[in-house]
């Protein structure tokens, strides 16, 4: 589901209608690619839990209520989808940490420029990619995310797209955005055996080539895997920007 274009063509995951339909029909909860026990070292390695979160295209997802539960006390939830965004209201009414509203992300002008510290976006560009005029849809909602980041915020891209169809998209130079890229495996992905790479390896940044694309010689373990852009907007020089090292104890 949502890997290539011809899961595009079937399903209008662009359109509004679509996704109130869904929800409409589905109810209860649903988080896409990945839960955030398995987010949660990224996100607690780049984005603080003081941070103001902005998390795009929400759904009816539980991460934002698990960022709450460790910690997070400021996370505002946006989504096309009107069903989405009255049932999540009506859900959370008594969690003050999480507040929600109904927004195409393609305009945000609600929100004023440097609003947020981080971003959080999982499935969000995706869908946009699936949709009428894509790319314009993609440079409208990045230009806004880029507008809405305090400058070091960080945008959390948790995609089915592999650098070749996403880095054209984030590396414009109007956002200087600094990217960091991982890899990790779907849920319930099973190692082949006699693999010796260690959950450790997953919390390493992949080495992109000056292109943003995956060194030549570099194998997917698992096919189906999901990508996490991490995009830091940066004041400084590219050349002086920070990197950033994972640790194994923030996947308790
Ligand atoms: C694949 S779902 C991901 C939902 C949630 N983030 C998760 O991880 O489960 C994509 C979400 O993006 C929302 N969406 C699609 N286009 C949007 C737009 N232009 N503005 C805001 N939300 C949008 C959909 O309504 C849907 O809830």
């Amino acid at each position: 589901m949502f890997k290539d274009v011809s899961s595009c063509n079937t399903y209008n995951y662009g359109d509004a209608l679509y996704w109130d339909a869904r929800y409409v029909e589905e109810g209860g909860s649903f988080d896409w690619y990945q839960r955030y026990s398995s987010l949660r070292p990224f996100v607690r390695n780049y984005i603080p839990t003081s941070s103001r979160v902005l998390m795009v295209g929400c759904g009816n997802a539980v991460m934002s209520e698990d960022m709450v539960a460790d910690g997070y006390e400021d996370i505002m939830n946006v989504d096309i989808s009107s069903v989405a965004i009255d049932m999540m209201k009506r859900k959370y009414e008594h969690i003050p940490q999480l507040k929600y509203m109904q927004m195409d992300v393609r305009d945000m002008s609600v929100f004023p420029d440097e609003s947020f510290e981080g971003v959080i976006d999982k499935g969000t560009l995706d869908s946009l990619m699936c949709g009428n005029d894509a790319p314009i849809s993609a440079a409208q909602m990045l230009g806004e995310v880029s507008r809405l980041l305090k400058p070091g915020g960080i945008y959390l891209l948790i995609t089915y797209g592999d650098p070749t169809v996403r880095m054209p998209h984030l590396i414009r130079p109007v956002y200087n955005w600094k990217v960091n890229l991982y890899i990790i495996p779907r849920p319930g992905f099973q190692r082949p055996e006699g693999c010796s790479s260690s959950i450790k390896s997953y919390l390493e940044p992949i080495p992109i080539t000056e292109k943003g694309l995956l060194p030549a010689e570099f194998v997917l373990e698992d096919p189906d895997c999901h990508f996490i852009y991490v995009c830091k907007k940066d004041d400084m020089e590219l050349s002086s920007a920070t990197t950033y090292g994972l640790t194994v104890d923030l996947l308790q």
